[in-house]
């Protein structure tokens, strides 16, 4: 049932090629310029006429939220907030009929972002799912929605669900702007040939293994670690640091990389390793100068770059490749090593990668 893998999650994260095809499959037709999602193109003036869209999730769906403000915002220009499921509803949230809820939910049972939904519904939000469960409490819940379509995910840590979320949601996104016409016809031409592209590229980004279990033998023994990105990689750097927490148990943080400053980088020591997610679109030089900073305060870098870059291979301690693709669809392929980072130093560990202790694959308590 693991397919020749030791352990789900591994299995998960070697799925992600297929998975991310699957969940454009059908979708996307590039050749006819356009992209099908019922669930969107039943509603999509409410959706794209809305004053703003509030994503709700928990976890790594809250990430995939974060990622999804980024793309909605620069390609739709639609105002978008992304909050808790648990703090949004406990806190007499403004919201009416003008605004669209995104849900994202793996499991589709989660109990916060259920009750988040039942809350916008009583205020007449127009809300939308993402799961990735059939038929499960939250994808019945939703006026509309649009599945991952990752198939099931076992090991509790999400990886597959993290990235056809992104996926899904990249689409809704462009979907959206070309409805609106806030895209040229070329972008969205070009973009959904990029997005064709990115399972070949995740494959390539899945052949650092090796090397990152060798990074990951050097820093297993870390008590604390950071994990720093910038734009549509700061979302991707707190994941990153949450896929260690749960199943390391390794204490780490995931920081915008110019947060540093203020108050971070007084953590940054010769034990301190930092995870810096420095691919060549979105901020480049910024990142390599926080690097800079990292490195005069002897800080040990592990640094996620585009193949062939040469700057950062000078700073860093470590570097691991991934191909080069536009930067919103980079989150796709910088979040591939920092899984297996994680999933590598849980193994050395002996820890119980599958079923982390205190966690859950679906948290039905509030
Ligand atoms: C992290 C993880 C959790 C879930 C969170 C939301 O690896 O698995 O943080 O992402 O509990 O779960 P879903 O997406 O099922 O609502």
């Amino acid at each position: 049932e693991k397919g020749g893998f030791e352990h789900f999650m591994l299995k998960e994260i070697y799925e992600q090629p297929d998975a991310i095809s699957d969940t454009y499959r059908g979708r996307m037709l590039p050749d006819k310029g356009i992209i099908r999602m019922a669930g969107v193109d039943d509603n999509i003036e409410r959706i794209s006429n809305a004053r703003r869209i509030l994503i709700v999730a928990c976890g790594t769906s809250w990430h995939a939220g974060l990622v999804a403000e980024y793309i909605f915002e620069d390609f739709a220009r639609i105002p978008v907030e992304v909050e808790y499921a648990s703090e949004f509803r406990y806190r007499n949230p403004v919201i009416s009929e003008n605004d669209v809820v995104i849900a994202i939910s793996q499991s589709g049972e989660t109990a916060d972002t259920m009750a988040a939904i039942k809350l916008a519904k009583e205020k007449g939000a127009f809300v939308f799912g993402v799961c990735n469960v059939v038929g499960s409490s939250i994808s019945r819940e939703t006026h509309a929605g649009a599945y991952t379509h990752a198939g099931p995910e076992i090991g509790v840590a999400s990886t597959k669900a993290f990235t056809t979320q992104i996926t899904v949601l990249t689409l809704m996104a462009l979907k959206l702007a070309k409805h609106k016409g806030t895209i040229s016809t070329s972008d969205f031409q070009f973009y959904l040939q990029e997005m064709e592209r990115i399972p070949e590229k995740v494959k390539l980004a899945l052949n650092s293994d090796e090397h990152i279990q060798k990074v990951a033998d050097i820093y297993k023994e870390a008590t604390n670690c950071l994990y720093l990105g910038r734009g549509y990689n700061f979302p991707v750097a707190l994941e990153g640091a949450l896929k260690l927490k749960e199943i390391s148990y390794i204490h780490a943080e995931g920081y915008p990389a110019a947060e540093m400053k203020h108050g971070p980088i007084a953590l940054i020591d010769e034990q301190m390793p930092v995870v810096v997610i420095a691919t060549k679109k979105g901020h480049y030089e910024k990142v390599v100068s926080n690097i800079q900073e990292i490195k005069s305060r002897k800080g040990k870098i592990i640094a996620v770059v585009t193949d062939g870059d040469i700057e950062v291979r000078e700073l860093a301690d470590h570097i691991i490749e991934v191909p080069e693709t536009i930067e919103s669809l980079t989150p796709l392929l910088t979040t591939i090593p920092l899984q297996l980072l994680s999933y590598h130093i849980a193994v050395m560990l002996g820890k119980n990668v599958d079923q982390p202790r205190n966690l859950a694959k679906s948290v039905t308590v509030e």
